[in-house]
């Protein structure tokens, strides 16, 4: 991780957004290029010449074996309880009863024959989101959540959407006052014990919903940084002027504009300690449901996985690679996973049985809104770190620190890396989960391959990871690559009992 700390690198970096400030819009017409040039970047050597080596048979052996799904492939549901609570969290995921107009479940967007998304460019449910329904399909093995991993579990993201006006457009009173009326009995039995029955005294005051959004401050530095690396100059002419209307410094407008709208306490707020600890437990026991169903969407017997298994059975260890052919894997799978591990570098981050490093980056997408940016991680990692659910925090705790926990003590909060960075996406079952990208602007899997092929610049904003250059593959070799990235779809399976 490159961090933005270094002393000469924000005086630089203060020195341009002044100069902005004080000089006007026409002084930032010159800022990507000469910012580019003295902002250390993060160098990673992946030159032409290494990529021109085809992979032996060997390194390919080795890197296949590193893909393998491990059987089991996830841990059995360990009791009856888990049983109930996967039950219970298949009939919230399903229930439209869960949103302001009756109308919206998970399902809407997360549509089980379409591996768990929607087939659209941007989700829909009260409205527009402006992003892309990732898939659900083996979300069990994940760290962060959201594109920009604004949730560090399962049960943390699973809150998310129900707030969301653009979404189920619900409120935590009202999912626990629905729990209370249509789940009583599965509740007080699942959770009574560790946590209390469901209170007879909910609020039943409209108004009293949900409480004001927590606004996560990204640093001067990061905005500055932000800032001098938007890719669009209408969208940077705009904070400028709106800057200099309101007397007051660029970088400040950016905080502002990416951590959301500043909404006053509500009345949830006002409710006492006690009262609204009680909610949030049944808010977040809401989420433990949820997340154990989710736990149970699974693809494993992709063409690739029934591949990858008979290259690893002992028998075949000393034989072509050829002989381990199965339907839907064959000469043309294989020379695209031998483009894909070797001269694409696609492992560097797509890497595993899951496909991701589980990192964030920037991957150098050319911005498409002339008057919004989506700072990706570089938001999201403060949300998650702010985030009262979080595993630090006291509904969701985890009694021994998992890895994501230490994560969130220790995220890199001044990262340049982080800006315009976004998840690296499993790519397991690609054939049903189009459009692609964080905002689903790639209609089919070609088009993002193009991408990846020529890599426009400059991105919506930050920097395009340097280990990034160009493929210039050619049209078979795109051709071959997609055929790989359609191998590793299965068929999906979750828990279909309850
Ligand atoms: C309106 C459509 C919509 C609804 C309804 C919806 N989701 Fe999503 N879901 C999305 C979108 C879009 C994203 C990505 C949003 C982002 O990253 O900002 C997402 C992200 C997720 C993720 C993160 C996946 C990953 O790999 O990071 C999970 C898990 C998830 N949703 C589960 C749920 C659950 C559980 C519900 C019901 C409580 C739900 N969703 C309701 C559209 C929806
Ligand atoms: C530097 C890390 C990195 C490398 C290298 C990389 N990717 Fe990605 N990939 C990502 C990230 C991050 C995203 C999501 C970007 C976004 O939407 O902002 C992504 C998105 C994708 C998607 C869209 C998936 C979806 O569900 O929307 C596909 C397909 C894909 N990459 C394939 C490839 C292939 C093939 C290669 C090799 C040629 C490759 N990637 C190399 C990080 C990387």
């Amino acid at each position: 991780m490159k961090s933005l700390k270094l002393v000469t690198r924000i005086v630089i970096v203060a020195a341009f957004a002044g100069a902005i400030y004080f000089f006007g819009p026409a002084a930032s017409e010159f800022l990507p290029t000469q910012t580019a040039s003295v902002l250390p970047f993060p160098k990673i050597t992946t030159g032409k010449t290494d990529r021109a080596q085809p992979l032996t048979t060997d390194a390919l052996k080795i890197a296949i074996g590193k893909m393998r799904l491990l059987s089991p492939k996830r841990a059995a549901p360990a009791d009856v309880t888990s049983l109930e609570l996967m039950a219970l969290g298949k009939r919230f995921f399903f229930d439209q009863n869960f949103s302001s107009n009756g109308q919206v479940s998970c399902a809407t967007c997360h549509q089980p024959e379409k591996s768990f998304t929607d087939g659209r460019a941007t989700a829909v449910g009260l409205a527009t989101t402006g992003m892309n329904t990732p898939t659900l399909v083996n979300s069990y093995f994940g760290q962060w959540f959201f594109w920009d991993g604004r949730a560090d579990s399962l049960e943390a993201q699973a809150l998310g959407p129900v707030e969301n006006p653009k979404e189920h457009g619900f409120t935590r009173v009202q999912v626990a006052r629905r729990i209370q009326s249509n789940y009583k009995k599965e509740y007080d039995a699942l959770f009574g014990k560790m946590f209390g029955k469901l209170p007879a005294n909910l609020p039943t005051n409209p108004a009293v919903g949900t409480p004001a959004p927590t606004r996560s401050l990204i640093s001067n530095e990061v905005a500055a940084y932000a800032l001098a690396t938007l890719g669009s100059p209408t969208f940077q002419k705009k904070i400028l002027r709106t800057a200099q209307s309101q007397s007051t410094q660029p970088v400040e407008i950016l905080r502002l504009v990416s951590a959301g709208p500043d909404v006053p306490p509500t009345s949830f707020d006002q409710l006492p300690e006690s009262q609204k600890s009680e909610i949030n437990r049944i808010f977040a026991n809401f989420g433990r449901a949820l997340a154990e169903f989710e736990r149970s969407i699974e693809s494993t017997d992709s063409p690739f996985d029934l591949f990858v298994d008979r290259v690893s059975e002992p028998a075949n260890k000393n034989k072509p690679l050829a002989d381990s052919f199965v339907a839907g894997f064959g000469a043309a799978e294989l020379r695209g996973l031998e483009l894909f591990t070797g001269r694409g570098k696609c492992t560097l981050c797509h890497q595993g049985s899951h496909f991701t490093d589980q990192q964030f980056h920037n991957i150098g997408l050319m911005p498409v809104f002339e008057d919004q940016v989506n700072l990706g991680r570089a938001q999201g990692m403060l949300m998650a770190r702010d985030s009262e659910f979080n595993c630090r925090g006291k509904y969701l705790n985890q009694a021994t620190p998992s890895e994501g926990c230490l994560e969130i003590e220790y995220l890199e909060t001044e990262s340049a890396e982080a800006v315009g960075a976004f998840k690296t996406p499993t790519l397991r079952n690609l054939r049903d989960t189009g459009p692609y990208g964080h905002d689903g602007r790639f209609a089919q899997l070609n088009d993002i391959l193009r991408h990846y092929n020529h890599l426009k610049k400059p991105p919506a904003v930050g920097h395009t990871e340097e280990m990034l250059v160009p493929l210039d593959f050619t049209e078979v070799e795109l051709h071959d690559l997609e055929l790989l990235l359609i191998s590793l779809s299965g068929s999906v399976k979750f828990f279909k009992g309850g």
